[in-house]
């Protein structure tokens, strides 16, 4: 088939890579867009319009680095959902446009697939990871159990019924004073502090099922932040609100993570994604659950666990392999529109309806 050119452009993050036929990454380019921290978010807009801004120079600076021209590449990839719908658009439009121009086929990307498959990248497992798989996604905006037991074949077996665990950590890390995202600037600050100093209720813990909820965290911080009002927090309490607050969400995902991996028939690994799981505290949680089922534990680098086109790109190859394999046509997805909700349940169709 020749390299690939993959765009992510979901979020906040424009990115590009040129991967080989093999997964090899050949070159790649990210920009995480900074413009958002003074609204303490993401601001749809301003993130679409970054992404229209950003997008040209950046695959043209991917091609470069990669050493290849144009017309070396053997097909175009992009996430088309789920995510934010004006990024989706500039990036598959944008994709589109490439695949046209150069007669090759578009391979439109589910973003969460892209999560689902990374930790399958070549060098993340030794050996290769096989399938199936427990894969915990915990990012801004995910937050689920996903059984990964084929391309195409994802089983959800529960998610967050408010919050994603990112959101609650930015929304945590807001309500302290720090600065957005908050994750990684509360997670410094819990460094400091004592994890047991205030007891957190622990959300859906031993609940049946592996159903995430976070919300009724973030209002029990604020009722422990209340005779504060606009008074600055002193720093040692600070601390110890923040390292109270990372452990009942470590032990929390750690119980529905648990219960996930007993909703599975011997699974591989367990795998986490998404940019909570760089989490210090959580990893270790993790670490040892997994230890304890006699698992792996696998989680992608950093780079590639938080957003990135390296994923979409190794999707698209994934998708190209199962349906070689199944002797369906390989997809050509210049006629589909992105979608800010696109269901993981709706991937199989690609590979039944040839
Ligand atoms: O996957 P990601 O980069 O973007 C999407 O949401 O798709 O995840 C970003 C989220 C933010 O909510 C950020 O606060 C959180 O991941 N995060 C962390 C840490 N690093 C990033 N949360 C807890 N601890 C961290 N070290
Ligand atoms: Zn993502």
């Amino acid at each position: 088939m020749g390299p690939l050119l993959a765009i992510e452009s979901s979020c906040d993050e424009t990115a590009c890579a040129i991967l080989s036929t093999q997964g090899d990454v050949l070159a790649e380019r990210l920009v995480s867009q900074s413009d958002h921290a003074a609204f303490g978010g993401v601001v749809p807009e301003i993130a679409a319009r970054a992404h229209l801004a950003l997008l040209p120079d950046l695959v043209e600076e991917t091609l470069k680095a990669s050493g290849l021209a144009r017309s070396d590449l053997g097909a175009v990839a992009a996430s088309t959902g789920p995510g934010l719908i004006g990024g989706l658009i500039v990036g598959a439009n944008f994709g589109k446009g490439l695949g046209i121009a150069l007669q090759k086929p578009f391979i439109a990307v589910n973003h969460i697939e892209a999560h689902a498959l990374s930790a399958r990248l070549p060098g993340v497992f030794e050996g290769g990871l096989a399938f199936p798989y427990l894969l915990l996604l915990v990012s801004g905006g995910h937050c689920q159990c996903l059984a990964v037991e084929g391309v195409g074949r994802y089983r959800r077996l529960g998610g967050t019924i408010d919050d994603a665990a990112g959101e609650a950590f930015d929304k945590v890390a807001k309500m302290l004073g720090l600065g957005w995202p908050g994750g990684p600037a509360l997670e410094a600050l819990a460094r400091e502090g004592n994890p047991t100093a205030f007891a957190f209720p622990r959300p859906l813990k031993g609940r049946e099922g592996c159903d995430f909820s976070f919300s009724g965290l973030k209002t029990a911080m604020a009722r422990q932040l209340e005779p504060y009002g606009m008074e600055p927090l002193p720093r040692e309490l600070a601390a110890d609100l923040a390292a109270s607050f990372q452990q009942a969400v470590a032990d929390v995902i750690g119980d529905r993570v648990t219960h996930a991996l007993g909703m599975m028939e011997r699974p591989t690994a367990l795998v986490a994604a998404g940019g909570v799981a760089a989490n210090g505290v959580l990893r270790s949680r993790l670490t040892a659950l997994a230890q304890a089922h006699d698992l792996p534990f696998v989680a992608p680098p950093l780079r590639l666990c938080t957003d990135n086109a390296v994923m979409v790109g190794w999707a698209a190859l994934e998708v190209c392999r199962e349906a070689q394999s199944l002797g369906v046509p390989l997809p050509d997805d210049r006629n589909t529109r992105p979608r800010p909700r696109w269901p993981l349940a709706e991937m199989a169709q690609r590979f039944a309806d040839g």
